[in-house]
């Protein structure tokens, strides 16, 4: 058990890189499980998904190598005879449901453990299996497990009734090898599943429209290696332009596509923050006291869910009164809860939160409950008064590389602590 240890009121300054995006590294490597062929997938985040999914892989056969310096991952999967991944660790991530989709592209049958990951609300699948289901596939649930299993896949139209990140690239997986034509209809335009589509088309796959909200996958006969650098990730990129914003600090946040980062920056320009956008980075300069705003998360490219525990964060001292609605996730207020403690005077109706702007919040202990959670308490630590005190960081490494050694090399007091030992202050580490 890991806690971290923040005294907050330091302003950050300087440069900071991001990593690859999480949310595309957990589809793109299950993707390699499509071809027998050899994978190379470059700018991987080094977080703890990205090493269960490899984990994962190697229990299933594949050949997994990882170059953590180069962060760089190179897959082989010629030898899984198995169409089955009902292992333990496939439960710890939600991700593990990509699984489903390359194992039924590529063997027509698949067997994985249910999925967990972040509780952050009821995060149902029902999406994914009528694709699956439309595409020719039979699915059952029970005893922990999802089995699919189809004689042939045969290309359908599919219109998703949410739009939903999850069954848009699933779909695409297990439709690339599919007969004829796949038509999703109401498709998740986000970065990571651009990302998805281009890795996919690398392998040879014929995938159309993706970023749009129809894609069209024209089925082939065999797909190939590849070589393939992961998109940045465009939360973790969010979640330093808020926390510069919120000490008041100076970041450029280097080697981002600053066009993902559009909701953000309109936001914090909102709120009187100053932003500036390069070519592949952006600059936020905290201006003192936040103007209040109101936030209303929506599927790309509206404001990302996984920015709005962070942001509420920063509004909680806000001049005036915000308003978040919270429109994907209907329980993703449970860091409100602890940000009290540390001060913040939040109302919570169903998916609404009225944040009234303090003057400073106050350091506390508090729990991150989870992945995004953890990152909004780390902001509200660096903001605080006094000493914060986070446990459960197990979160935050699930999906951020290195957050607060990336935070301390910007001026961050963080300590990170064994609750078995004593801690030791992190030294400055250079960005890679
Ligand atoms: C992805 O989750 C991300 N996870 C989430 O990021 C992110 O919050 C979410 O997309 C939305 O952007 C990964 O990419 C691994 P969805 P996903 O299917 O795919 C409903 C983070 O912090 N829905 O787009 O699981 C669902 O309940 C994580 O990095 C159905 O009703 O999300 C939700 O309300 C957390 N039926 C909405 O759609 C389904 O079959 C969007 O979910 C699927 C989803």
């Amino acid at each position: 058990m890991e806690k971290l240890i923040i005294r907050g009121r330091k302003k950050l300054v300087g440069r900071v890189h991001v990593s690859g995006a999480k949310n595309a590294a957990v589809a793109v490597i299950p993707a390699a499980l499509l071809t027998e062929e050899t994978c190379v997938i470059d700018n991987l985040p080094y977080i703890d998904d990205v090493l269960v999914l490899s984990e994962i892989l190697r229990q299933m056969g594949a050949q997994v190598v990882f170059e953590p310096g180069k962060r760089r991952m190179i897959i082989n999967a010629a030898n899984i005879g198995d169409y089955r991944a009902e292992f333990d660790i496939v439960r710890r991530m939600r991700a593990s449901y990509y699984l489903l989709g390359a194992l039924l592209g590529r063997f027509g049958r698949a067997e994985i453990s249910f999925p967990g990951g972040c509780e952050i609300g009821a995060r149902p699948i029902d999406q994914h299996v009528k694709g699956f289901e439309a595409l020719g596939a039979r699915l059952s649930i029970g005893h922990g497990l999802i089995k699919a299993k189809a004689d042939k896949l045969i290309g359908s139209e599919i219109y998703l009734d949410v739009v939903s990140v999850g069954a848009t690239i699933n779909i695409m997986l297990a439709a690339v090898k599919a007969e004829g034509t796949t038509t999703i209809v109401n498709a998740a335009k986000e970065p990571h599943v651009v990302d998805v589509a281009n890795f996919l088309n690398c392998m040879g796959a014929n995938i159309k429209g993706a970023g749009t909200d129809t894609i069209k996958i024209k089925g082939v006969d065999k797909l190939y290696g590849c070589e393939y650098s992961i998109i940045p990730d465009q939360i973790e990129a969010g979640t330093f332009m808020i926390a510069s914003a919120a000490t008041q600090g100076d970041v450029r946040i280097e080697g981002v596509i600053p066009k993902h980062l559009e909701a953000v920056s309109a936001k914090l320009l909102e709120m009187g923050m100053e932003v500036e956008e390069g070519d592949d980075y952006v600059r936020v300069r905290g201006t003192g006291r936040p103007r209040k705003a109101n936030v209303k998360t929506l599927p790309y490219p509206g404001f990302p869910t996984d920015l709005q525990q962070p942001i509420s964060v920063l509004l909680s001292v806000a001049e005036g009164t915000s308003i978040i609605t919270e429109n994907v996730w209907e329980a993703r207020y449970r860091h409100i809860e602890e940000i009290r403690r540390m001060g913040a005077i939040i109302k919570v109706e169903d998916r609404v939160a009225i944040i009234e702007g303090v003057d400073c919040l106050t350091g506390a202990p508090v729990v991150a409950t989870d992945l995004r959670a953890g990152a909004a308490l780390v902001i509200a630590g660096l903001m605080a008064d006094g000493v914060t005190e986070i446990t459960n960081v197990k979160h935050i490494d699930r999906g951020y590389e290195r957050l607060e050694q990336k935070l301390v090399s910007l001026g961050a007091d963080i300590e990170r602590m064994d609750t078995e030992q004593r801690g030791t202050h992190l030294s400055v580490v250079g960005n890679q």
